[in-house]
């Protein structure tokens, strides 16, 4: 028998929770969003009053322990996700878990484990897979369009940082921030990450370097396949969300560019200008944010593998751990020493 509808229970209704709850409620018909667990009682009320959902709770267990639920999305802070997932998979629930898996590999295997062990999926929130744009990218490289890749060059800023609150329970940028890129290079190149050099400062931003982080980096990526990517991140843009990509083959190149709230442009005595790009995340990547829950459910229903697997969500985990170790020790890390 099919089963037509998938029942949900959210945890976590911060910024990313509420934003699923909105794509959850309206736009995916086979989900019934049923609860929202925040360890904050008034961010949980809040977020099921938001979006009709009919419960809300302070406790997560309450969650897990509901039989009426099939499938959790894990929306909590980083350093909850490791725990969380197996806690449901232990519970027999299915797991849409946000990005990253955890902040240690350690961690990420006992939950990849717990998971494996129970046979319920996992898809890791690497929402940017779903962007139109990107998938485009990956197309021309499967159907050789652009010949043998040879060069990606992605760059990632953010028009402002979150606060240091968060960024101090983050893990840092390359796990927080660049970890979306470092996936994005994998996907788009369909080749593993060999070697790893990473450059980064926090000039201008001293909030974020009394949190301990960097603000701006260069991280170059060495694949296997031979093809070379750089990423160019930061905190803050003052231009605004800044996501473009330009992959250049043997045969050719492909580039994607901002997205823009109009296309409208105004020439006037003193230049040709336009507006800024769509703000931020919510706005710029809406679209994949829904596609990636609507490809889970489904998923999920048709007892299908998911398309962002635990294992896709391990791998830029130790990325992101090389480009740490990189930064501090000053010079190219392998692969292999971290992971
Ligand atoms: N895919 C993306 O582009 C994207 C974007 C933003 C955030 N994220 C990820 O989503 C996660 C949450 O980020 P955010 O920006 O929404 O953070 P946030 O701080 O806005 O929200 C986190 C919420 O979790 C709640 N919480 C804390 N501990 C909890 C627990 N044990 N059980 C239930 N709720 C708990 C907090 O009260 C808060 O409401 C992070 O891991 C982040 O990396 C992903």
């Amino acid at each position: 028998m099919t089963v037509e509808e998938l029942t949900v229970g959210l945890i976590g209704a911060g910024r990313i929770g509420r934003l699923h709850a909105h794509h959850l409620t309206t736009r995916i018909p086979r989900a019934r969003l049923l609860v929202v667990a925040d360890a904050s009682a008034v961010a949980a009320e809040a977020c099921a009053r938001d979006y009709c959902v009919p419960r809300f709770c302070s406790d997560y267990r309450e969650v897990l322990a509901d039989p009426q639920i099939a499938a959790v999305l894990i929306c909590s802070p980083t350093s909850t996700h490791a725990q969380l997932i197996e806690e449901a998979a232990h519970a027999g629930k299915h797991i849409f878990c946000e990005k990253p898996l955890a902040l240690d590999l350690a961690a990420i295997d006992r939950a990849l484990a717990a998971v494996a062990q129970a046979g319920v999926k996992l898809q890791t929130g690497f929402n940017r897979r779903f962007d139109t744009n990107f998938r485009r990218v990956r197309q021309a490289v499967e159907q050789g369009e652009i010949g043998l890749p040879l060069m990606l060059h992605i760059t990632s800023r953010d028009p402002a940082p979150p606060p240091v609150a968060y960024l101090q329970v983050s893990g840092g940028l390359f796990l927080d921030m660049t970890i979306h890129d470092f996936d994005m290079a994998r996907f788009l190149l369909g080749s593993e990450v060999e070697e790893v050099f990473a450059l980064a400062h926090s000039l201008n931003e001293p909030e974020i370097a009394s949190a301990g982080d960097v603000a701006h980096a260069a991280v170059m990526l060495r694949f296997t396949s031979g093809a070379i990517a750089t990423i160019s991140n930061s905190r803050r843009a003052s231009y605004g969300y800044d996501q473009r990509v330009e992959l250049f083959g043997s045969e050719g190149s492909i580039a994607i560019d901002n997205a823009y709230p109009n296309t409208a442009i105004v020439s006037d005595r003193r230049g040709v200008r336009r507006d800024l790009p769509l703000y931020f995340f919510m706005e710029r990547y809406a679209e994949s944010f829904a596609a990636e829950l609507q490809a889970f459910v489904q998923a999920v229903l048709d007892d299908r593998p998911v398309p962002v697997s635990g294992f896709d969500g391990r791998v830029p985990v130790a990325i992101a751990l090389a480009a740490q170790r990189s930064l501090h020790e000053h010079r190219p890390v392998s692969l292999r020493e971290v992971a």
